[in-house]
């Protein structure tokens, strides 16, 4: 909780007012829910305890359901003769935030903002979660539109991590500050959208991506499953531009996007989706969209041929999205972070868009733009003017050493399941299934274990972070690589993996992991096997193993034990629980917490700090500790001593108290 804030008013009960009324409850705020009927109200309640029954049985939830149900106060929102009713002015009086979450209908918004400036306190945050409206018009409504904010949530508010905080023309600096602070306090992170445009950051970059997929297919340039398995398999990409769209509603955008066209986004848009939204061909709802769905309403994944990939140029896909996201830079609406930031936790992307750009060279995507314009007959395609820029000034991506961001000094090696990327002496492994949550294959394990041995011997590295790409650690080993094996495979991977864990123990280098969202299973024993843990607030670590029928086989019931103690350890392993990042602090599982968007950071400067250390002596500490703690508490004395007296033989310690004595900073060599 934010002690700003203790009442919120979320009004509008729907699919979205629901999702966000239960998140604030969930982080301990009281929740005053309103909509015009008991029976809007009834079924959001219901669908609400639904929702945390669902959670609490995934071990999510820090107390029980029906606590958290007795924070959200349900409140009809009209009255006689169609006016706001009593109770809400009510509510409205109490609240430190207002989240309005009704019809996209710019009057009855209005009309309530103006109810709700007129009733609210005037230090209460007015924040209204249109995806489609200007900010600045509904403030028009209000005396003080400085306190009125944009707060763009995700569908499912609940699990999708991210919120778009949206600066009207007239809102305040304390209104971005404040809602940014309320957003976090539930658990989400946040970009700022400094300028009132259509669509913000995510759905104007989607809304260029979704186009371009689907007006290759229209000018028969490629096949709706040529498109897709180019997005799936060779950008990566979690869904096609047509199984996405099926799976989120072709309704949906199309309506979001008529909205986004006429308050000036500009856009020849693909005949293909009108189509499909007038013929009522919605995607999964309606059984039918550009794929079929045996039960509509229910998602099967759609089998996408991966000898389909590579028909068109990937760049053509992303070219149009970049090109919008050099548009947002050049004019401030959002930095080149937020917007990365924005695309990965929106559309969980494994990477930003910019950071694709840099990836494949921003005259790539220059030229993939002109052709696209001459294919398409679309004169938005022009290349951004930033974009024409960076190409002239040579800034062409990572091959120049810089594009939209800096690399110079940065070597970056791709294997199949993992990146390892140098930054003088950092060394990052990046763990690099993002689609299956980084789940862990024997060939993830045959690349860690190379890597280690590149990394023990490189000698510009002092320091190794470990962390994964996408929105988890991982979820554990890959459960689909057990299906068909027997005990003897398993045996054998599981002493496999037993093996890597021990050399990140054994490496004679620091090893920091940095967790955000799940480390299960086989992630959390690949993470217990590092020197320092340091995990993002949304982190979720555990042990599920029991729940799929065995036990924990990567050093799970050894290192578990031996890190929190032998009672919190059964516990964990027993109950199969996940356990938020806050408790894993508490009982001393990881090492500190820090806020999502400070992990990268955190993580590097801690790592920054150790290479700065005495190598030898870090090796030292390293294994005193690890083998000391194996042992009886005298032959870890004895070991103790032995290290202790060898590091004078080496240089580094009298550069050590050299440097103590002339009172400067010392400068070790590892010698
Ligand atoms: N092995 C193989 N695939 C896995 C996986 C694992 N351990 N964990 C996740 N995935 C895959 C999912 O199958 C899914 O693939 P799909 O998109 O092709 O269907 C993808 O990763 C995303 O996972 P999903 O389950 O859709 O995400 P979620 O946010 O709904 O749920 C978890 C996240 C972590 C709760 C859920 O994935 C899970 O329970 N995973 C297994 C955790 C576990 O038991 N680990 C111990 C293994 S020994």
């Amino acid at each position: 909780m934010n002690a700003r804030f203790e009442n919120v008013v979320v009004v509008g009960a729907g699919t979205m007012g629901h999702g966000i009324a239960e998140l604030a409850a969930m982080s301990g705020y009281t929740v005053y829910l309103a909509d015009v009927n008991e029976e809007i109200l009834r079924n959001a309640m219901s669908r609400i305890k639904w929702s945390l029954e669902k959670l609490r049985d995934k071990g999510r939830l820090g107390e029980d359901v029906e606590s958290i149900l007795a924070r959200i106060r349900p409140v009809i929102s009209v009255g006689g003769g169609g006016e706001f009713s009593e109770d809400l002015k009510k509510a409205l009086e109490k609240a430190d935030i207002m989240i309005e979450a009704i019809p996209e209908v710019l009057e009855l918004k209005q009309k309530l903002f103006a109810f709700a400036d007129r009733n609210a306190s005037g230090r209460a945050i007015l924040a209204t979660n249109t995806s489609s409206l200007p900010i600045t018009e509904i403030a028009s409504a209000t005396e003080k539109p400085e306190r009125v904010v944009g707060m763009h949530f995700f569908n499912p508010p609940v699990l999708m991590p991210l919120v778009e905080i949206i600066r009207g023309e007239k809102t305040g600096d304390d209104a971005v500050k404040a809602s940014s602070e309320f957003a976090k306090s539930l658990g989400k992170q946040v970009v700022v959208v400094n300028k009132d445009v259509p669509g913000f950051i995510v759905n104007r970059i989607l809304g260029r991506f979704l186009n371009t997929g689907c007006l290759l297919v229209e000018e028969k340039v490629a096949s709706i499953e040529e498109i897709d398995a180019t997005a799936v398999y060779e950008l990566g990409l979690p869904m096609g531009v047509f199984e996405l769209a099926d799976y989120s509603g072709i309704d949906v955008f199309y309506l979001v996007f008529e909205a986004m066209s006429k308050r000036g986004f500009s856009v020849r848009p693909c005949g293909l989706f009108k189509e499909k939204y007038e013929a009522k061909e919605y995607g999964v709802k309606s059984g039918r969209g550009f794929y079929t769905y045996p039960e509509p309403g229910k998602y099967s994944k759609p089998a996408i041929d991966k000898g389909k990939a590579g028909k068109i140029e990937p760049a053509w896909l992303l070219a149009p999205a970049v090109n919008e996201a050099a548009w947002l830079v050049r004019n401030g609406v959002a930095t080149v972070e937020d917007i990365d930031k924005a695309v990965k936790l929106g559309l969980n992307w494994p990477r930003g868009v910019l950071e694709f750009a840099d990836d494949y060279g921003i005259d790539t995507i220059v030229s993939s733009l002109e052709e696209l314009k001459e294919k398409l007959n679309n004169g938005s395609l022009e290349p951004d003017p930033l974009l024409r820029e960076k190409v002239e000034r040579k800034e062409l991506g990572r091959k120049s050493g810089r594009g939209f961001y800096n690399y110079e000094g940065i070597e970056e090696r791709r294997l199949e399941t993992l990146i390892l990327r140098i930054e003088k002496p950092v060394a990052w492994i990046i763990l690099n299934r993002p689609n299956k949550l980084n789940s862990i294959t024997p060939k993830m394990l045959e690349e860690l274990s190379q890597t280690l041995e590149i990394l023990e011997e490189d000698e510009r590295v002092r320091s190794i972070i470990i962390r994964g790409a996408g929105r988890a650690f991982s979820a554990g080993a890959d459960i689909t690589s057990f299906t068909a094996a027997n005990p003897i495979e398993i045996l054998k991977f599981s002493r496999k993996f037993q093996e890597v864990t021990m050399k990140i123990q054994r490496l004679a280098k620091p090893v920091i992991v940095a967790i955000h969202g799940y480390a299960l299973g086989g992630g959390l024993e690949l993470a217990m096997s590092g020197d320092i843990r340091i995990a993002s607030e949304d982190a979720m670590l555990g042990q599920p193993e029991i729940n799929l029928g065995f036990i924990p086989g990567a050093g799970g019931t050894q290192r578990l034990p031996r890190i929190v103690g032998v009672a919190k350890a059964k516990e964990i392993i027993m109950t199969g629980d996940m356990i938020p990042a806050k408790e894993a602090e508490r009982i001393g599982l990881v090492n500190k917490v820090v806020a999502p968007e400070r992990l990268e950071g955190e993580a590097r400067n801690l790592a920054l700090k150790l290479a700065e250390k005495p190598p030898i002596a870090l090796a030292y500490a390293k294994l005193a500790i690890d083998r000391g703690i194996e042992t009886s508490l005298e032959n870890g004395l004895l070991l103790e001593a032995t290290l202790f007296s060898l590091l004078f033989n080496t240089e580094d310690v009298i550069e050590g108290v050299t440097a103590f004595m002339e009172k400067r900073k010392p400068k070790f060599k590892g010698k």
